[in-house]
């Protein structure tokens, strides 16, 4: 690891903070430094890239201007706010954290990243971000970013997979963050990283750090940073249930005990729910709907008939599972009783008004271009 002289680091800053404010990307959030602004972007630029949160990030300020408009805001209006964005449990702290702002702080902001870390959803790395950017504190935003960035610099080699690892990152990084500058420092490593210092096609060569760039010197960017592989998402099969009767489609709502909780969603069973109380086994197309005609009928009161619909399985990668999703389709003549159903008829403009996860636009995608085949 490289250990940098003050006068590198004071080259450093200064050469840093020039590119930053000459090119520097201007994004929406970056008008102000208002940390209800600066929070509500990190959250959403944390597993979701900057393009595809900057239109997210105008609607969401539109429909929830301040932290009391979000503390207060109808529950299905925010996840539809969020709805595309993905791991929809960050909606759900942010909400929870403008309650608790409101609550608990009186509308006061902690001012520290020490102090953020008391509110729902911020970690060390948010808190960071937030504290750096609208109070000054000065401390490193250690995001992937960061970790790509400095593990390049400075040989970084710890593995960036492992917890632990970021502590040294930080401490690392500390010393070097810019004491008058540091949002705009933390801001500028994020520019790096995805410009000059990207994971896959860097450009080491034109970057404004190249001369502190060590793995540039030693030609080895690409071995930095150092991460050991996860586990692959595991494979689930489900079959999703697309069910018409004159009163409208078949949806359910995600329980507090599920993923996705709130969204809506046409019934989706997996594989291993119709053959309970066995060791999951290899089984037939057939004998599945047979097996989920049968409990629906027994279990529900719906006597329902279901066909493949064709085509291949939608699907969907979450953080630990992929969902392979196999549609089913049933038209019954009549809206029947959901007594001991727990969903809901909906004509199929109203459900495209409710809050929908990415798998249930899909479904709703391949449902419609299969019907419009078939109807050439
Ligand atoms: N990624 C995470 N935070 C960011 C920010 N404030 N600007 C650009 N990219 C980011």
């Amino acid at each position: 690891m490289e250990k940098w002289s003050t006068t590198t680091i004071a080259d450093f800053r200064r050469t840093l903070l020039a590119w930053y404010d000459q090119a520097g990307r201007d994004l929406p959030w970056r008008h102000d430094q208002d940390p209800y602004h600066v929070w509500v972007s990190e959250i959403m630029l944390q597993q979701t890239q900057v393009n595809t949160v900057i239109p997210y990030y105008q609607r969401f300020m539109a429909a929830f201007p301040t932290v009391e408009a979000l503390a207060q805001a109808a529950e299905p209006d925010l996840l539809k706010a969020w709805q595309g964005l993905g791991y929809y449990s960050r909606a759900r702290n942010l909400q929870r954290a403008a309650q608790q702002l409101v609550t608990d702080y009186h509308g006061q902001w902690p001012r520290t990243a020490a102090a953020l870390q008391d509110l729902v959803g911020i970690g060390p790395y948010t808190a960071c971000a937030i504290a750096s950017i609208a109070f000054k504190e000065v401390v490193p935003a250690v995001d992937g970013n960061a970790f790509r960035v400095f593990a390049r610099l400075l040989l970084i080699d710890a593995d960036i997979a492992q917890p632990k690892t970021r502590q040294i990152f930080f401490k690392a990084i500390q010393p070097i963050v810019d004491p008058q500058r540091p949002g705009d420092f933390n801001q500028a490593i994020m520019d790096l990283g995805s410009s000059y210092m990207t994971a896959k096609n860097p450009d080491p060569e034109h970057s404004p750090v190249r001369q502190f760039d060590a793995s540039y010197r030693e030609n080895r960017v690409l071995d930095f940073p150092v991460k050991t592989k996860k586990p692959r998402p595991k494979v689930v099969p489900y079959y999703g249930l697309l069910v018409q009767s004159p009163a409208g489609e078949l949806v359910v709502q995600r329980t507090s005990q599920q993923m996705l909780t709130g969204y809506w969603t046409y019934p989706l069973v997996t594989k291993a729910d119709l053959q309970p109380d066995q060791e999951p086994e290899p089984t037939t197309l057939a004998a599945d709907i047979a097996a989920l005609e049968q409990r629906w009928a027994q279990d529900y009161h719906l006597p329902v008939t279901f066909q493949p619909l064709g085509g291949q399985a939608v699907s969907q990668t979450y953080t630990h599972q992929r969902w392979q999703v196999k549609l089913l389709v049933a038209t019954v003549p009549t809206a029947l009783d959901l007594t001991y159903f727990p969903g809901q008829w909906v004509p199929h403009e109203q459900v495209k008004a409710l809050p929908l996860p990415k798998v249930q636009e899909k479904m709703m995608q391949r449902w419609a271009k299969m019907r419009s085949a078939v109807n050439k």
